[in-house]
C-alpha cells in the first residue's frame, strides 16, 4: 500500500424522514440559496419537506439546474448570491444539482472569468468559498460526500471536472424514500455509475491493498445483488437504503486510499455527454468494457480476481476468466436496460474518435490511467471500438 492522508469532513445524516434535520444543520442565521433542478422535488414531496425544515431561515430559490449542469445556468445563481449576500447554499437533487452548487460555491468570490475555475483548475486555489449542504435525491455520483464536480460549457460543448478540499458538503441528508419517484432509467444509471466508480479504483493492477480490494468487491457485489431488485421495487426501504449507501461509499474517497486508480473511462466518457448529451452512466457503459478489452494485458490480473470474486467464475484458465468477467459486466449493464454501443444512442458517431483525439491532445492529456498509458491515440482507439 502507498502512503496516504485522509480527511472527509462531510456529515452524513441517513434515514427515512431525516430531511427535517435541515433546521439543525444549516448554520444559524444563514441566508440560504435553495438550489434544485427541473422540478422533480415538487412532485415527490421533497420540496415541501425542505421548505418546512427551513422556515426559520431567509431562503431564496434557484431552480432549473439541468442534468450535466451548464456553466451558463450556474452563473445566474452566482449573480443571485452576489446580489443578495447569500451565505449558505442548499443543494436538493442528484449529482447535477450538487455539482452545480460546488461550482457556484467556488465562483461567488472569484474575480475573473469563472470558467477558468474549471478549465484552468483554479477552483482548487480558491480560498473563500460559500459553504453548502445537500439533500440527495438520486443515488449515483457520490457527489454528496466528495469534493469534485463536473460542469458543462454549452457554448463550446466542453464537459470538465474540477474540485478541491473546499468543496466537500458540510452535510448531506440521505433519505432512501426519495428514490421512489425515480424513473427506472435513473435508477439504472445510478447503479452503473456507482459500479464504474468502484471499478475505476479497483481494476488496475495488484498492489497489496487487501482491505481496499475487499471493500471494492463488496460494493460491486452489493450493486449486482440489489441493482435489478431496486429497479423492480424502489419502495423497498432496505434495498433503497443499501443502494444509496453503496453509491456514496463508491466515491467518497475510501476506496482510493493507498492504491492506484484509473479514471480514464470517465475522462473519455465525459466527451460523449459533451458531444451527444448521453446520460453520464450510459457513456461509462459504452466506454468501460472496451477500455478493459484494449488494456486487457495491463488489467488481466485484476480482471481475473474480479471475475472470480465478484462473478464467481471458476475452473477456467486465467484468460478465460478475465474475458468472461468483461462479458458478465456487459451483460449486467444490459440487464439494467443500458445499451453499450455509441451507435445505440446517436447516428452521428463516425468522427467521435478523432474529436476525442483532438481534445485529449489540446489538453495535453498524454497519459491517463494507472499506468499513464491512455493518451490521445489510445482514447481514440477505445472510442472507435465503442461505435
Ligand atoms: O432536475 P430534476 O427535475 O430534479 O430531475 C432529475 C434529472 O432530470 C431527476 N431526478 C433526480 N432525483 C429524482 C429525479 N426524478 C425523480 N425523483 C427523484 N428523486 O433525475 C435526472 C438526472 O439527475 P442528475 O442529477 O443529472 O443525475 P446524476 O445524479 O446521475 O448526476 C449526473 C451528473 O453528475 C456528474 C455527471 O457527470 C453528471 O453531470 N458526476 C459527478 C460526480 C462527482 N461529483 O463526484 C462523479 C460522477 O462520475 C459524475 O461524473
Ligand atoms: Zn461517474
Amino acid at each position: 500500500m502507498n502512503a496516504f492522508e485522509f480527511k472527509n469532513p462531510t456529515k452524513i445524516i441517513f434515514g427515512e424522514g431525516e430531511i427535517k434535520k435541515l433546521s439543525d444543520n444549516i448554520p444559524a442565521n444563514s441566508k440560504v440559496l435553495l438550489a434544485y433542478g427541473g422540478g422533480s422535488i415538487k412532485k415527490n414531496g421533497v420540496y415541501d419537506q425542505v421548505i418546512a425544515a427551513t422556515r426559520n431561515f431567509e431562503v431564496t430559490e434557484f431552480s432549473g439546474i439541468e442534468p450535466n449542469p451548464h456553466f451558463e445556468t450556474l452563473m445566474k445563481a452566482v449573480e443571485l448570491i452576489r446580489n443578495k449576500n447569500i451565505d449558505f447554499i442548499l443543494a436538493v437533487g442528484g449529482g447535477s444539482v450538487i455539482d452545480g452548487c460546488k461550482f457556484i460555491s467556488a465562483a461567488v468570490y472569484y474575480q475573473g472569468d469563472e470558467w477558468d475555475l474549471v478549465e484552468k483548475g483554479l477552483a482548487r486555489k480558491q480560498e473563500k468559498v460559500v459553504p453548502f449542504g445537500t439533500v440527495l435525491t438520486l443515488p449515483a455520483t457520490g457527489s454528496e460526500m466528495n469534493s469534485g464536480g463536473v460542469v458543462t460549457k454549452v457554448a463550446t460543448q466542453q464537459k470538465r471536472t474540477f474540485g478541491g478540499p473546499q468543496y466537500f458538503p458540510v452535510f448531506s441528508i440521505l433519505d432512501p424514500t426519495v428514490i421512489q419517484s425515480l424513473p427506472k432509467r435513473q435508477i439504472a444509471n445510478g447503479v452503473v455509475d456507482a459500479f464504474t466508480h468502484v471499478m475505476e479504483q479497483y481494476l488496475t493492477y495488484n498492489h497489496g491493498g487487501i482491505i481496499q480490494d475487499r471493500m471494492a468487491e463488496s460494493i460491486l457485489q452489493t450493486l449486482v445483488e440489489i441493482g435489478p431488485a431496486v429497479m423492480e421495487n424502489p419502495s423497498d426501504q432496505n434495498l433503497a437504503g443499501n443502494l444509496m449507501w453503496s453509491a456514496t461509499m463508491a466515491l467518497n474517497g475510501f476506496l482510493r486510499l493507498g492504491v492506484p486508480t484509473d479514471w480514464s473511462t470517465h475522462m473519455i466518457a465525459h466527451e460523449l455527454t459533451a458531444l451527444y448529451d448521453i446520460d453520464h452512466a450510459r457513456t461509462l457503459a459504452i466506454i468501460a468494457p472496451n477500455l478493459y478489452k484494449k488494456l486487457f494485458e495491463d488489467k488481466k490480473d485484476k480482471l481475473v480476481q474480479y471475475g472470480k470474486r465478484v462473478w464467481n467464475i471458476q475452473g477456467e484458465s486465467d484468460i478465460e476468466v478475465a474475458e468472461k468477467a468483461i462479458e458478465k459486466t456487459i451483460a449486467f449493464f444490459h440487464s439494467l436496460g443500458i445499451d453499450t454501443k455509441l451507435s445505440d444512442y446517436t447516428n452521428n458517431y463516425e468522427n467521435t474518435g478523432q474529436i476525442v483525439y483532438d481534445r485529449f491532445k489540446e489538453r495535453n492529456w498524454m497519459g491517463l490511467g494507472e499506468r499513464q498509458k491512455v493518451g490521445p491515440e489510445l482514447a481514440k482507439e477505445i472510442v472507435e471500438m465503442s461505435y
